[in-house]
């Protein structure tokens, strides 16, 4: 089966072409100017931008909090990224306490079965650190799993000491992996929770309050500092605030191997909003902060001091006593309420994964913060590099996977929960305007969207194995 898209401008992250693709079966087979027909199913993409497809490198679906369960799955997940022009992702399987390595991988794994529409790979959070656990790392790699996660945070639940953290650092030195670190202060964050607990403060704001900017600034710096003793590779995942981006420069200045990722919510929502009466929507942690990062953090894209832009994809509804219907079946899980008003036994997080590439879009390129290329490097190519995917994924060139966005940079819409494609009852960005759309999206050379229309297959998607030793971006 070959595909021809026709007369598009391919953008990757280094350049911009008038170009033919060619899709063989699952691979792009060749790049150029009026490439013959031969045979190809032809797709006219004139005036359209031929992109690859997004990676979102932090996703949680199905992911157990607390009481409830994250509420996109592997299916619905996949067929919301799809929508939002994204065509792979890296999600998390998290050990429990008590737990083995290989028994969290089996029940990640198990959750992705017969559901998966894209590609998919996991990253290993480690969260009981055992001398068994310790000697089963190396274990990982033939499964492809190059990448471990550590929390400085979440005390009592997933948050590690540092000399746990610096031996999982020596350890994945000594094996090529990288490091992702949640970079939150945990006993300062334990400590304030309990005290406004205490005094009764319990609404939305008080999670910001809890988890303030500088709990993380000096996680983040603590987090790049045991990188630096173990030397190895360190990604920190969801940065929020000036201060963090300040400690990841700091390190990056002094030639360390460390990147940083932000994600939508902390580009565009601030401790405002966790005043508002629906403000459990955007309780997630590390919490959103005020306009200054915002700001800050858009500038630290567009000049190269955050190197990725993932999601944190962790949906709750925000009503779960209601049901919700998904292409036609009723859903029912506990949502936002579950905490009964009380933020510190809310579910943490956000929905993102179908509105990543949109608004980065409209709010990055189309408001001329950055270029069209480094929308690609951040929301794909970087991706794929850091996490050992690259060139299989993360780039249009020829034996790469046919995993491609045809984008009409002219097309338009508002965005809404009533049209968009996640299991979640409400969106955050609701009413806002975006300009540039994905119009076709490929998943290994198959169609899979088609402006409103839905062709992916369950269970169609594989788990990547990926490759040690991937470079620092
Ligand atoms: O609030 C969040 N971020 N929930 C998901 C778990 C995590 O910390 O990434
Ligand atoms: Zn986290
Ligand atoms: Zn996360």
């Amino acid at each position: 089966m070959k595909t021809l898209i026709q007369g598009g401008t391919v953008i990757t992250a280094a350049d911009t072409i008038q170009a033919d693709v060619l899709i063989e079966g699952e691979k792009i087979s060749l790049i150029g100017q009026n490439l013959p027909k031969d045979g190809a199913k032809v797709i006219d993409a004139t005036g359209k931008l031929v992109m690859p497809g997004g990676i979102d490198p932090h996703t949680h679906l199905e992911l157990p909090f607390f009481t409830t369960v994250s509420s996109d799955d592997f299916y619905t997940g996949h067929r919301a990224a799809a929508f939002g022009g994204t065509t792979c992702h890296i999600d998390f399987a998290n050990q429990r306490k008590g737990e083995t390595l290989h028994e969290a991988l089996e029940k990640w794994r198990r959750l992705a079965e017969g559901k998966a529409v894209l590609d998919y790979a996991t990253h290993m959070s480690i969260t009981d650190l055992r001398p068994d656990v310790l000697a089963e790392i190396p274990s990982l790699l033939d499964e492809g799993i190059t990448s471990l996660k550590v929390f400085l945070s979440y005390k009592n639940m997933y948050m590690l000491t540092d000399g746990e953290i610096l031996q999982v650092m020596h350890k994945a030195a000594e094996l090529g992996m990288l490091v992702l670190v949640h970079a939150e202060n945990g006993d300062v964050v334990d400590m304030l929770t309990r005290q406004f607990v205490a005094e009764g403060k319990l609404s939305p704001e008080y999670h910001a309050l809890s988890h303030p900017a500088w709990s993380e600034t000096e996680a983040t710096l603590r987090a790049i500092a045991l990188a630096s003793v173990a030397n190895v590779p360190l990604y920190v995942v969801h940065m929020t605030c000036a201060g963090a981006v300040d400690q990841l420069t700091y390190g990056r200045q002094r030639g360390l191997p460390v990147m940083g990722e932000t994600c939508p919510q902390y580009l565009f929502f601030t401790e405002d909003d966790l005043r508002r009466p629906d403000g459990a929507k955007f309780i997630c942690s590390p919490p959103v902060r005020t306009r200054a990062d915002n700001v800050y953090l858009w500038d630290a894209l567009a000049d190269g001091r955050i190197q990725v832009v993932g999601t944190d994809h962790c949906p709750f509804l925000f009503d779960g006593t209601k049901p919700l219907t998904y292409e036609g079946e009723v859903y029912r899980s506990p949502g936002k309420e579950s905490g009964g008003g009380d933020f510190s036994k809310t579910p943490n997080g956000m929905h993102g994964i179908e509105d990543r590439m949109l608004l980065l879009w409209t709010y990055g390129v189309g408001k001329g913060r950055f270029s069209a290329n480094r929308f690609v490097e951040l929301t794909a190519t970087n991706p794929a590099k850091i996490f050992g995917l690259y060139p299989r994924k993360g780039t249009i060139a020829p034996g790469s996977d046919a995993d491609i966005v045809i984008w009409n940079p002219e097309a338009r819409k508002t965005v809404s929960w009533r049209t968009h494609h996640m299991r979640v009852d409400h969106n955050v960005y609701e009413g806002m305007e975006l300009v540039g759309l994905p119009e076709k999206v490929f998943v290994r050379g198959e169609l899979v969207v088609d402006g409103e229309s839905w062709y992916g297959r369950r269970g169609s998607g594989r788990f990547l194995h990926r490759q040690s030793h991937a470079p620092v971006v």
